[in-house]
């Protein structure tokens, strides 16, 4: 059995109202886009430096048709999240992790970026604008995602001359229709989702777009969501179109590690350190598909997804089971994650910043 969890149940008084959530149905919250008030934007001309950016009215924004993003794709994003606490307080978890993140996505993309700060005000003032729509405590999380885009004209292929910076915000519950059951994947053997030396390891929006085809073939056959396979030797699990994979055997937690194909998750890292807390050895390696098939449990993780585990892989015409009534190390990191981000847990670590 594993170490003693280091970290404590915290039991906080109720300070929430329900007057200070919006009404709406909070026990039917999936992943769609629920618009929400205000959104955010800050801009950066030549000097590469962006200004200090201001809270809007969410709605429709003005493009050039020329825009860099839209020929040629120049873009990044990020998604986080924020949850009401028990005591009515407002917590986003790890933004700085995702301002970094976007920082070397930027680099990869050849775009300025703004700064940690930057990035951290933007999320919380976007979160603060559009407290009412941070789901009563238990009932989700409000999904905050901030876009980077070359805004400016561009004909031939080069950096865009200006640069926008969004962050707007939606209430959301469970990633998938499965809600918190078990998914099925189906694990892709004609499409890559990245390649050595292209941009899969950065939350790049190029990289999403040629999923779409794989996913609706996959969700179209009732499966939850793809598995892709490296692309070099077609062999070894990289990730799924919407999150991180890890498997688990004889109590070793392992995962693809972050190779440049790999998108560095913040979940993923998040749950990689809770593991190693709780005693659990984790390998950060290359995982054939035979190992994942012959392993005790999968599970996924995302910002989108949190934790969810996985009920059955299917590759080409085999269809593996993995056990459904316990699936203890993938509900044990569930719980923990989930504790810290919403305050049941006490967070000995700093990952979550009051907005
Ligand atoms: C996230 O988990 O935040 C993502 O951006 C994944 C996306 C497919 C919803």
């Amino acid at each position: 059995s594993q170490a003693a969890s280091p970290l404590q149940q915290v039991s906080e008084p109720s300070g929430y109202s329900n007057d200070e959530c919006a009404a709406m149905d909070w026990d039917n919250l999936g992943f769609g886009l629920k618009p929400t008030d205000y959104m955010y934007s800050m801009k950066c001309y030549d000097d590469q430096i962006f200004k200090k950016g201001q809270l809007c009215r969410y709605g429709k924004i003005e493009l050039s048709p020329s825009a860099g993003i839209l020929s040629y794709g120049q873009g990044i994003f990020e998604g986080l999240k924020a949850y009401r606490k028990k005591d009515g307080q407002i917590v986003l978890f790890r933004p700085d992790q995702n301002a970094i993140r976007m920082k070397v996505g930027a680099e990869r993309m050849c775009m300025p970026y703004p700064s940690t700060e930057q990035f951290i005000e933007a999320v919380k003032q976007t979160t603060r604008a559009n407290k009412r729509w941070v789901p009563p405590p238990g009932k989700g999380s409000l999904y905050i995602r901030p876009i980077l885009m070359g805004s400016g004209p561009v004909l031939g292929l080069a950096p865009a001359s200006e640069y926008t910076f969004l962050a707007f915000a939606s209430p959301v519950g469970n990633y998938f229709k499965e809600g918190l059951a078990p998914l099925n994947l189906y694990v892709e053997d004609e499409f890559h989702r990245a390649t050595p030396g292209g941009a899969g390891g950065v939350k790049s929006i190029s990289n999403y777009a040629p999923a779409l085809k794989a996913l609706g073939r996959a969700t179209n056959r009732g499966f939850s969501d793809v598995l892709y396979l490296d692309s070099v030797n077609k062999k070894y699990v990289e990730e799924v179109s919407t999150c991180n994979i890890f498997i688990v055997k004889d109590n070793v937690i392992s995962t693809p590690a972050t190779n440049g194909t790999i998108l560095p998750g913040v979940t993923r890292k998040s749950i990689i350190e809770i593991a190693r807390d709780y005693g659990y050895r984790v390998e950060e390696r290359s995982i054939p598909l035979d190992e994942l098939l012959a392993s005790e449990e999968v599970f996924c993780t995302g910002t989108a997804v949190v934790v969810a585990p996985v009920g059955s892989v299917t590759y080409q015409d085999r269809r593996i089971e993995f056990k459904t009534d316990a699936r203890p190390v993938c509900s044990e990191l569930y719980s923990a994650l989930v504790g810290i981000q919403t305050g049941l847990i006490q967070d000995n670590k700093g990952w979550t910043v009051e907005i």
